[in-house]
């Protein structure tokens, strides 16, 4: 059998990722992007964002990829092609400008017998109106499809390899079947539908996310008061299965490029079409609060702009280096702003926390020296490794013992042992 010839526009965590999974299953693929300076360093086996097994991949699959800034040529030379490009709010709005550039290339360039597949978040709507300007031009033998990506990021690879359902969105059922085909290899449930289920699967999933963590952060803040441990309340109704146990951690909130992003859609997509989605406005509003929150219940142990802070994590989640709506990015700011000198420590993402942060901020290397001399730590990620930082050596450089523990990673009793005073979100102050 012919290899399949496919292209991935847009070289972001979804689109190098699909594409090197791809590749490993011995089609033959093409990366592009329009920014020449990323697809060199790629060419050079330079990853320029950090994402666990992706150049490993790429290092035995290399052969099987080409990176190509010339669209046209890399439209011709392919038949199905992934659209992975990136898209942003600006100014609260959801921004297509990315994804309509990759449109309006492929209407230039695309031939009769081409399949063209969404994987990019569009709003309901969008897969048919690209159809429509599509098949305009090139009639009925070109074939649309969306199919919606879940991979997570710091868990991209596996997360395509060994997804929970393939989502397919198309116009007639039997044009599922070259993406049929070429996802045979993945052992998961695959479902067909049409595009604007599909669309609507990929929002509802990540909307369901995100409020699952505002309501477990609502609660978080109620054991707060009541003086309970959230993190026991979670395991307690995580236990039934109706409920599930994954995304009850409570903190700062969601942050990302994805959950806060669709939420904001969803709200302003309903709202378009008459509907006031006050569940989600609520999700929203929760999850604004747990940063506000954290800063006044550092600034209420301290005192404001009083003392000098080491903060570990910038990332928005542990095991990335991406700072996009990074909560702990917010607070940073935010303390920073209310007088405190702050330095900071991440494992993976300083270099992308000094171009939001610049020199408001001292940047630190190691995990100790970040804290050396400090009044209080702020753990603000969920990096598993900061667990391995040996306390009690924490505990001798600082100058006062405060721990505020932003994600509820450490063990309270633990941390008292090492002298300190530690303030988690839902737990009781030890
Ligand atoms: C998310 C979806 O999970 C994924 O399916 C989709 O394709 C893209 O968006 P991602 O943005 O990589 O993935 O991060 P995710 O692991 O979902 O975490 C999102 C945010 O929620 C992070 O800031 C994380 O720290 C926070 N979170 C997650 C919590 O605060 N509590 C939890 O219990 C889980």
């Amino acid at each position: 059998m012919d290899k399949n010839r496919i292209l991935i526009i847009g070289s972001g965590y979804v689109g190098l990722t699909v594409g090197i999974a791809l590749a490993s299953f011995g089609n033959h693929v093409i990366i592009h992007d329009k920014d020449e300076y990323k697809l060199d360093l790629l060419q050079k086996g330079n990853f320029p964002i950090y994402e666990p097994l992706l150049s490993e991949m790429f290092e035995s699959n290399k052969s099987n990829i080409v990176f190509m800034h010339d669209i046209s040529r890399a439209i011709k030379e392919s038949h199905i092609l992934f659209i992975t490009v990136g898209t942003e709010l600006v100014d609260g709005n959801l921004s297509l400008t990315n994804f309509y550039e990759a449109i309006a290339s492929l209407e230039k360039h695309l031939e009769p017998g081409k399949i063209v597949v969404i994987k990019s978040t569009v709003p309901v709507g969008t897969t048919d109106n690209v159809r429509e300007r599509l098949q305009k031009i090139y009639g009925k033998e070109i074939i649309v499809a969306v199919n919606p990506e879940f991979l997570r990021e710091g868990n991209a690879v596996n997360d395509f390899l060994y997804p929970e359902r393939i989502i397919i969105g198309v116009e007639h059922e039997e044009e599922s079947i070259p993406l049929l085909q070429l996802y045979s290899k993945i052992d998961a449930p695959k479902l067909v539908v049409d595009f604007k289920t599909a669309e609507m699967i990929k929002y509802t999933s990540n909307v369901f996310l995100a409020t699952k963590i505002s309501f477990i952060n609502e609660i978080a803040n109620l054991c707060d008061l009541f003086g309970i441990d959230v993190t026991k309340v979670a395991e307690g109704v995580g236990l039934d299965r109706r409920i599930g146990k994954d995304f009850l951690k409570a903190g700062i909130g969601f942050g990302g490029s994805c959950l806060p992003k669709d939420l904001m859609t969803l709200i302003k997509i309903s709202e378009n079409v008459g509907y006031n989605p006050t569940l989600l406005k609520s999700v929203k509003e929760i999850n604004e609060g747990q940063v506000r929150r954290f800063v006044y219940k550092v600034i209420s142990v301290l005192g404001q702009g009083r003392g000098i802070l080491g903060v570990w994590g910038l990332s928005f989640k542990g095991g990335t280096d991406d700072v996009r709506f990074s909560p702990s990015i917010e607070i940073v700011k935010m303390l920073n702003s209310n007088g405190f000198r702050v330095n900071v420590y991440d494992p993976k993402a300083i270099e992308n926390g000094k171009k939001v942060l610049g020199n408001s901020v001292d940047f630190y290397y190691d995990p100790i020296e970040t804290v050396k001399n400090t009044d209080a730590l702020l753990v603000l990620t969920d990096w598993p490794e900061f667990l391995e930082v040996d306390l009690s050596k924490v505990a001798e450089v600082m100058n006062k013992r405060y721990l505020f523990d932003a994600r509820n990673i450490f063990d309270p009793m633990q941390v008292r042992q090492h002298g300190f005073s530690y303030f988690g979100v839902g737990r009781k102050n030890v």
